[in-house]
């Protein structure tokens, strides 16, 4: 258990928690790591802390450097839970510290946790001195919330990035060149669609801050540390951010006696004749932080679902509720599906689809359990799409 020395007295000294699948709603198949960096100079500093029910393994990971009373500065990059939680009880074993975090934090810290904390307010390009090192505070807004920051050590050209640059990636392995790249990259892709898509004409204001700064490592809040991959990370962060897409097609649809699943496999097979990647799922058997992570590089998409009680099924309600909030932009849609004695769903789907912010097109519709000349129609709806997504790419 002793933590890893990531530089010279520079110390992980986070949790890894590798049995959560369930992060307020996006499913985390490869577990959660919650970081905190513990900086040990003339003064002892540590940089976010962990989730509240792991306080026990955390503080006595700290405790093997330096005793918990020493602890001189505690950063709040960010108050979420994942990184606020043992917060209280650093400052009932460490009763000098003094805590440096924004004034939206503090003010959140306080309704999380009580007024308790010896608090200092910073704001862009404070600076607070370790001794040998220095520290300072780069607010972040928005990534993920309002009371969000990064803290760079120019001496050591790392930034602590907390949310941003993070990846729900649980290993044993710290860092970005110690583990498997393709799952590295798709896991860092999963978290910018889930956690910080609705915000990311804000990354790249981001990054105008972080892109003048030398920078030998980014130490995210969540997953390995990005040491050799800095240039190739921030390069996918600029494209996520800027919405940057693909031709790729996703059909996103719930059936319920089979109808609107044939009409999805035969609008499948027309665009893939047109020449564009298409991936399918069905949402009861998919996961929707899985499918939004495929969207953000996705060009359009297309949701179905059979009329149920004259409106969507659940299933399509549910995925595209969540979409709504994430606020993708810059994509072409449609909505179809099948209905019986009188329609609902695709009204409804085009509803959400528009407030989700997506271009709308003509969808398709077939009545009762789809014939083969429905089936040829949704061939030709599929490819005459693919064809219009090609044109905007
Ligand atoms: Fe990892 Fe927004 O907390």
């Amino acid at each position: 258990m002793k933590p890893t020395e990531i530089a010279p007295n520079i110390y992980d000294v986070g949790i890894i928690d590798w049995n959560t699948r369930d992060f307020h709603g996006y499913v985390t198949p490869r577990g959660v790591t919650y970081n905190s960096y513990l900086l040990v100079d003339e003064k002892i500093c540590l940089i976010d802390t962990v989730k509240e029910p792991f306080t026990e393994e955390y503080l006595l990971k700290i405790s093997k450097v330096v005793p918990l009373a020493a602890i001189d500065y505690v950063i709040v990059n960010h108050v979420e839970p994942d990184h606020s939680g043992a917060l209280p009880k650093i400052a009932e074993l460490a009763p000098d510290a003094v805590f440096y975090i924004t004034q939206q934090g503090k003010a959140e810290a306080i309704q999380h946790y009580g007024d308790r904390f010896n608090f200092v307010v910073v704001k862009e390009g404070d600076r607070l001195s370790l001794g040998k090192r220095e520290l300072c505070f780069l607010p972040l807004p928005m990534l993920h919330w309002p009371d969000s920051m990064a803290t760079y050590c120019r001496e050591e050209q790392m930034l602590f990035s907390n949310d941003a640059f993070g990846q729900h990636y649980c290993t044993s392995k710290r860092f970005d060149d110690e583990v498997d790249e393709a799952i590295l990259f798709y896991e860092a892709q999963k978290y910018f669609a889930n956690i910080l898509y609705p915000y990311a004409r804000l990354v790249n204001k981001a990054l105008q801050k972080v892109a003048s700064l030398p920078l030998k490592m980014i130490a995210p809040s969540h997953g390995v540390i990005w040491r050799s991959k800095i240039d190739s990370i921030a390069k996918k962060y600029e494209a996520w951010g800027k919405g940057a897409k693909n031709d790729t097609l996703l059909i996103v649809y719930e059936s319920m006696w089979g109808g609107t699943e044939k009409i999805a496999r035969a609008i499948a097979f027309g665009a893939a004749a047109a020449g564009v990647p298409v991936k399918v799922f069905r949402l009861n058997s998919s996961d929707a932080s899985e499918i939004v992570a495929e969207l953000i590089t996705a060009g359009g998409l297309l949701c179905g679902s059979p009329t149920l009680n004259s409106g969507m099924m659940p299933a399509a309600a549910g995925f595209l509720t969540y979409l709504k909030g994430l606020r993708p932009t810059g994509k072409l849609a449609a909505a179809f599906g099948t209905y019986g004695w009188n329609g609902g769903a695709q009204k409804d789907m085009e509803e959400l689809l528009g407030k989700a912010g997506f271009e709308l097109e003509q969808g398709f519709n077939a009545k009762w359990k789809p014939r083969q000349e429905d089936c040829s129609q949704a061939e030709q709806f599929g490819y005459e799409f693919a064809l219009k997504l090609k044109e905007r790419i």
